[in-house]
Formats: structure tokens, sequence, C-alpha cells
């Protein structure tokens, strides 16, 4: 059993979370949940801890083994993508503070019924939406969220390109032996057949998945990048004969650069959006007509020389350090002593990292031998590159 006083203290762990909670932080979060999450193991036997990861179960407590061995994660995920599929969210969240019923769904999509209700039965019971009377239902926030485009290709993503890896894992690891990760090819490739970037080229569906979920999570869940760096005070702190130049590689569909020019409407600036001609031919709607997007791909020269920034977000987490090194060593060639190299990405705690990030280290390891990183191992990959670069600050 749990020692009483370790868990008082982490009890108020969770309290001085709580207390630390700003809600103008779209991480502020996280503290909280790590440190319930450390209760919850505290108070959870080891028999059980070892079952509820083999079922992966959602349900937080478990009231019987019945609940347990029927509520997996995996399954989860199918009926989640299955109601997605059938549109029984997306008509949920259209027709939000009604009461819809498994008749009006199966009206107005044209499936069983029974199966819509049993589908339901389980999307209430995991919280993706309400269930107001007897096969009747209501939307909530969370069905509202994962009725966005970002979100609903994020979760086909989530399934169709990581469950294919689960059933070669063990295959993988046989054949290739891997002793040096950058001598192997990742799990996907092995299981696929072709790299996600590759897949991604042929798959417009999933392209669009993809383009459209790294929007949604840039726009709800990060800090925007001009407010962790003060953008505005570091070019004040040079004579700007021209207006400045900030070149996003790998930006995806515009996002951060959106919200810069958002939050700064009045400053003169060119600000070029690089990343595949794929990406930029989908992205929906209108970029700020500051908002200039180059196709480039960022293993070739960089062409636009001596801006005053070069941004790079979520992009370095994609690959192993040998490509890392060449996507950094292009940048770095163009850069002038004005230059600054922004990198905006996960930096991993030496011991005791959260899940959350953890579990994307991992995920990028398994689709493209990418990874996160530690301070020490951005240092070393920095300082590998031709020329070569230092961390400023972090
Ligand atoms: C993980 S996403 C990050 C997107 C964006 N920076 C963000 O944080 O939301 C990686 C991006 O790199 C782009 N990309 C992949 N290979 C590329 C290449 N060879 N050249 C340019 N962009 C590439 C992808 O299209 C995608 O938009």
């Amino acid at each position: 059993m749990a020692d009483k006083a370790h868990l008082e203290h982490l009890a108020e762990s969770i309290q001085q979370a709580v207390v630390s909670y700003d809600p103008s932080n779209p991480s502020s979060w996280m503290p909280i949940q790590d440190a319930m999450e450390k209760l919850r193991r505290a108070t959870e036997p080891p028999a059980i801890f070892v079952m509820k990861q083999r079922f992966h179960v959602h349900v937080p407590f478990l009231r019987d083994w019945e609940i347990t061995n029927r509520s997996t994660k995996t399954v989860q995920n199918i009926c989640l993508v299955a109601a997605l599929e059938m549109g029984l969210l997306q008509t949920l969240a259209a027709r939000k503070g009604e009461n819809v019923t498994a008749s009006d769904l199966a009206q107005a999509s044209g499936y069983d019924e029974v199966l819509i209700a049993r589908i339901m039965r389980l999307m209430t019971a995991i919280g993706f939406a309400d269930e107001t009377g007897y096969q009747t239902y209501t939307a909530n926030p969370v069905t509202i969220c994962q009725s966005e485009p970002g979100s609903i290709g994020g979760m086909i993503l989530s399934n169709e390109m990581t469950y294919p890896l689960a059933s070669k894992i063990r295959e993988y690891l046989r054949q290739n032996k891997p002793c040096d990760m950058t001598q192997t090819p990742p799990p996907y490739d092995f299981a696929m057949g072709e790299t996600v970037w590759e897949t991604l080229t042929k798959n417009p569906v999933w392209k669009k998945g993809f383009d459209d979920s790294m929007t949604a999570r840039n726009k709800t869940l990060s800090i925007p990048w001009h407010v962790k760096f003060p953008v505005q005070e570091r070019l004040a702190e040079r004579q700007l004969t021209t207006p400045p130049v900030i070149v996003d590689i790998g930006g995806s569909q515009g996002v951060d650069l959106e919200r810069f020019v958002q939050h700064f409407p009045d400053l003169e600036c060119e600000l070029i959006l690089q990343d595949l001609p794929e990406t930029l031919e989908r992205i929906p709607g209108p970029l700020d007509s500051k908002v200039k997007p180059i196709a480039y791909d960022f293993f070739k020269e960089q062409k636009v020389h001596g801006a005053d920034i070069y941004y790079l977000k979520s992009v370095l987490h994609d690959w192993d350090d040998v490509s890392s090194q060449k996507i950094l060593s292009n940048t770095a060639k163009t850069m002038k002593p004005h230059s600054r190299l922004l990198i905006n990405e996960i930096v991993l705690a030496d011991t005791n990292e959260a899940l959350i990030r953890t579990d994307m280290d991992m995920l990028m390891l398994l689709l493209c031998n990418g990874m996160e990183r530690t301070k020490t191992q951005w240092t070393e990959l920095l300082a590998k590159v031709e020329p070569p670069l230092k961390i400023v600050e972090v």
C-alpha cells in the first residue's frame, strides 16, 4: 500500500499546481495533470497498473473486470473514427444545445439506428458527448472540439498511421535489430513500405488531415512564438533600413505567421512561408497579403539570404540528427550577422519527463526516426552543423 504521507505530499502538489494555474497560458493545464497522474499512480496496485496498460483503459476508475476488459483505448479510437466517418459527432456539434436521438442521427446519416446507439453509448462513456436520456445525446465542448477539421484529421491519422505499426513492431525489431538508428529505417517504413512523407504526398486526405491538425494544434495549444520571443524589441535593436524579413521554414498552412500579423497589424515586414508545394496548394482560405507562400524543399539550398529571422517550429523533431544537420546547415549558410534562427521545439527534461512529451518522442521515432531532444542533445546537434550554431537562449 502507498505511504500516506507520500500521498498527502502528492495531493499538495496538485493544490500548488492549481494555485499556479494561469488561464491565459495554453500549457498551464499540464502541471496539474502531471501532478494528478503522480497521485493516481501512487494509489494504484501494480497488478491493476500493468493490466490497465495492456488494455489501454480509458475509464479512470475500475469498477469491475467487465468494464476493464471491454474498454480498450484501441477499440475506443476505432469507434471514435467510425462516429466521425458516420458524421455523428459533427451532427451533434451542428445542433449544439439540442437533444438529438439515435433515430435523428440515423435519419441524418443513413446508418443503422442500433449501430448508432451502440457507438454513441461508447462515445458518451468516454466523454465525447453527453447522454441526456434513452438513446438521446447532446454536444459538449469535447464534441465541438473533436468535430473541427483539424481534430478529425488528427484522429484519423492517429489510427491509420500508427495501428499498422502495432502489428509489425516485433517483426521490425527481429529483422532490423537496430543498433544504430541512423542506419535503420523507422518502423513506419518497415510496416508501410514507404516513408511518412511519401504517404502524405500520395494521399491527399491524410495530408489534409495532417496539415489541418498542425494548424488546429498551433491555434489552440501553443503560446505564439512572438510572445515567447520578444520579436519587436529584438528587431528594434538593430537599425532597420528595410522592412524585416521573417522566414517560416516548414511552416505548414502559415498559422504562426498569420498569428504574428494579427498581433502586429501595423508592423511593416515581409513574411515568407516555406513548405512543400502539396502543403501550400491546399491552404484553406486566403492568407494575409503580408504572408508570401514559396514552395521550398528544406534539404536544398535556402534561397532567401540574410533574413532577419528564420523560424523552425516542430520541424526538426521529425528528423534524425543527420537530416536535421542538413536542414540547419542550409539555413545557417545563408544567415548574416544580424540573422537569428528561432527553433520552436520541445526541450526534454533530463529526468522524469512528462508523459505527453515522452509519448511524442516515441511517436516521432516510430513514424520517421525523429526525436524530441534534451538541452544537451540540442547543443550537440547544433555544434555539428556546418557552419556550427550555438544556443543563445532557451
Ligand atoms: C510537423 S509539421 C510542422 C508544421 C509547422 N511548422 C507547425 O509547427 O505546425 C512539419 C512540416 O514540414 C513540412 N516538410 C516536410 N518535409 C519537407 C521538406 N523536405 N521541405 C519543406 N517542408 C517539408 C511538412 O509539410 C510540414 O508542414
